[in-house]
């Protein structure tokens, strides 16, 4: 019996999630952790600690395993290029990777497809910055290219004194500076692409982010124009077979109503994404089976919702330690809510799991949500709401 082995470099809880199909399918999933205890060591048969930065350790991982895939985009491209050279089967490949690797490199590539940036430059200089605002209007939104994730690495500016702030970031190395979007809400995109050229995607959702940080996903994104998410759903499969994404791939946008084409891209993610984590139980196939099945090339999965609104509401570590305690409460909230927990410790603010709830037909959206918002809060708090406030 040969079943293919998956090789995931980092074990945070995009590579946990991972393993529940794995399993399924028969795969063998194995992670290249970043300690003993991050989230995916517990889920896996064959987790091995090493740093994603260390030429040896990735390529003695990478020897072990047929397909290589991330559970994060920070593995730099100088070292992917080496196992490329090697023979290493990686999906993403390397030169797809960069455009979620480097904020720059997406814009310049979102450029040449002629699909819809917002108004952006690359500076370096305070001068630059000021030049930029002066020709686009205050405020602007300035970015780090590389290495940012949930809002690090994006800095708004108010206007030209708000620049102080930017003193820090001002090293000389190139920096994105984009206009200021007053867009109406987030959409996200998500489409899963295999080697040989088939791609599908999911229903277009709004994501909801509270300070930078995903909080709640709505799918579908409701009262959506057919127009705009005929027009997101075509980007992101252009994107997707232009730059030859493998795998699967979160476009973020801006819904901009009336402007232009109605939306803006604003970045791309390639691996399964916070956006996604509805489809395990909202969508026929999961996001990350459908990951696995893309990297392995196999025929990719259906699409479609399983029911009329799913609603994905992230659980950050608050005041209760004890999330097993808070089970029975949370579990007996309601039957349709789907809680996944990554088995990491509580910190504040810290993505720890996530609550699926899904409609009974007929059900309005705001009372799934109301659903899956009660089910996060008892898993945070620990407590649950006044009666009175349930209905
Ligand atoms: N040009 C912009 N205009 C307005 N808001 C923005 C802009 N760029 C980013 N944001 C806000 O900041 C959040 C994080 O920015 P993003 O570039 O997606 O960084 P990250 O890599 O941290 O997700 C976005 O989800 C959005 O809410
Ligand atoms: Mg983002």
């Amino acid at each position: 019996m040969t079943f293919p082995v998956i090789g995931v470099i980092g074990g945070g809880q995009l590579a946990r999630m991972m393993a529940g199909p794995a399993v399924e399918l028969g795969l063998e999933l194995r992670v290249l952790a970043e300690g003993p205890d991050v989230s995916a060591v517990a889920a896996v048969a064959h987790a091995e600690v090493g740093d994603y930065r260390d030429l040896d350790a990735v390529r003695a991982f990478a020897a072990g395993v047929d397909v290589l895939t991330f559970d994060h985009e920070h593995v730099p491209g100088e070292l992917l290029a080496e196992l490329a050279l090697d023979g290493v089967a990686i999906h993403p490949s390397p030169p797809a990777l960069r455009h979620a690797q480097d904020k720059l490199v997406m814009r310049r590539a979102v450029e040449e497809l002629g699909l819809p940036n917002p108004a952006w430059r690359a500076v370096r200089t305070a001068t630059d910055i000021e030049a930029f605002a002066d020709a686009t209007g205050w405020p602007v939104v300035l970015k780090t290219p590389r290495g940012g994730y949930d809002g690090k690495g994006v800095l708004v500016l108010r206007d030209a004194a708000g620049l102080a702030a930017a003193e820090p970031w001002l090293t000389g190395g190139e920096l994105l500076v984009e206009q200021f979007v007053p867009f109406s809400r987030e959409l996200s995109v998500l489409v899963a692409r295999r080697p040989s050229g088939d791609a599908v995607t999911w229903p277009v959702v709004e994501s909801i982010q509270v300070d930078s940080v995903c909080d709640e996903v709505l799918a579908p994104a409701p009262h959506l124009p057919d127009d705009v998410a005929d027009a997101v759903t075509s980007a992101a499969l252009r994107l997707a077979e232009r730059l030859g994404v493998t795998g699967v791939m979160a476009v973020e946008l801006f819904e901009t109503p009336g402007v232009g084409a109605g939306y803006l891209i604003n970045e791309l993610a390639m691996r399964p994404h916070n956006s996604g984590h509805w489809t395990m139980d909202g969508a026929a196939t999961g996001q990350f089976e459908q990951h696995l099945r893309a990297v392995l090339d196999l025929p990719l999965g259906a699409t479609h919702a399983v029911a009329q609104h799913a609603v994905m509401k992230n659980v950050l570590g608050g005041a209760n330690t004890d999330i097993y305690g808070a089970y029975p409460t949370a579990l007996s909230s309601g039957p349709s809510a789907k809680v996944h927990f990554y088995g990491k410790d509580v910190r504040p603010g810290r993505k720890i799991g996530h609550v699926n709830a899904l409609a009974a037909p007929g059900e309005p959206l705001a009372a799934v949500r109301e659903r899956a918002s009660r089910v996060a809060a008892i898993l945070r708090d620990g407590t649950d709401l006044p009666s009175s406030d349930k209905d």
